[in-house]
């Protein structure tokens, strides 16, 4: 069944290489997936060789895992490591036919970042974004051709997350957008299309009830207690593990994208974890001896 607001699949283009331009955590995964999926080549890129190469050697590594958990052949382990590859120059992106960003949270990034890649890459090739929460529409302003851009928003653990948001620019064209339900479908992925509003839908439910998590933190509840809580909803896991897998300071700069557009009431920006953030900490939990959760004192002295 089509999607709701999906244009006509036909006018899908094919996707037989694909860019992935960062290689932080989720850049990793996005090559991880599309490679395996998709069965394309996959070129990552970054700033420098220290990156790339750390980030190409991450999904190398996931795979390597994979193998060993029995859950790929290890022949298949091989060629799927060859189909991912890493660049520092975005020229290897000219004959791509979709390049999609994982940078750094920040509109100026983003931007700078697609203009570069929009310099080299093929009129048919689609831009795509990753961004969490920011405009695509503020995004595809700084394109010589806004019509090729969309966003394109996954979740973490993007292997394992079956939703995928698909957002359209105001230029956005059919083929751009019928091309990004196409690949989400050959991902397995279920596609929504969702309004260009700040964290779309997913992340501002989401955000929503983890402000109120940190919220009764910041105003002394007990972190054990206010990340329990919730305990009996059942819910995958806990919104300080989550914090954490996430990563702090990327759930921080979704929370203050939705405090700048929805304000202090709706999403309060969390002092405890910018306290966190300073310091460099970016999990609150550590185990102790006994297997149980502990807020080490390092990080208490912090708070
Ligand atoms: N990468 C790849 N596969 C993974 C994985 C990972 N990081 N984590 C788990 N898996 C796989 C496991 O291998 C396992 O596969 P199998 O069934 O084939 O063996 C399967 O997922 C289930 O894993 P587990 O049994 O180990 O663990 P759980 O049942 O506890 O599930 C979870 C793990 C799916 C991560 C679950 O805890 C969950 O859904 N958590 C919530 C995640 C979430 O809400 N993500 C959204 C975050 S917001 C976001 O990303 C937006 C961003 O813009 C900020």
């Amino acid at each position: 069944k089509k999607p709701a607001g999906a244009p006509a699949p036909e006018l899908a283009r094919p996707v037989r290489k694909v860019g992935v331009v960062g290689a932080g955590l989720m850049a990793g995964q996005l090559a991880l997936v599309f490679a395996q999926r998709l069965n394309v080549p996959v070129i990552m890129t970054d700033v420098d060789r220290a990156r790339v190469d750390r980030g190409v050697g991450h999904v190398h590594g996931q795979v390597d895992t994979l193998v060993a958990k029995g859950k790929l052949p290890a022949g298949q382990g091989e060629a799927l490591k060859s189909l991912v590859t890493g660049s520092v120059s975005k020229d290897v992106y000219a004959d791509a036919d979709l390049v999609i960003e994982a940078v750094f949270e920040e509109m100026g990034v983003k931007k700078a970042v697609l203009a570069e890649v929009e310099a080299v890459v093929t009129p048919e090739c689609i831009l795509a974004t990753n961004t969490s929460s920011l405009s695509v529409t503020e995004m595809a302003s700084g394109l010589e051709h806004p019509e090729r851009l969309v966003g394109f928003h996954f979740f973490n653990p993007v292997a394992v997350m079956p939703l995928v948001e698909i957002v359209r620019g105001p230029a956005t064209t059919d083929p751009v957008l019928a091309t990004a339900f196409a690949t989400a479908r050959g991902l397995g992925k279920t596609a929504v299309l969702v309004q260009d509003a700040a964290a779309f839908v997913v992340n501002r439910i989401l955000l929503r009830m983890m402000g109120e998590v940190q919220h009764s933190f910041d105003q002394g509840t007990e972190a054990t207690v206010a990340d329990h809580a919730l305990d009996p909803m059942a819910l995958p896991m806990t919104p300080f593990t989550l914090l954490s897998m996430v990563g702090i300071p990327v759930a921080q700069h979704v929370t203050e994208s939705l405090n700048t557009a929805f304000g202090d009431e709706r999403f309060p920006v969390s002092k405890n974890l910018q306290s966190l953030i300073d310091a460099g900490i970016t999990s609150l939990w550590a185990k102790d001896e006994d297997g149980r959760e502990v807020i080490p004192a390092e990080t208490r002295a912090v708070l």
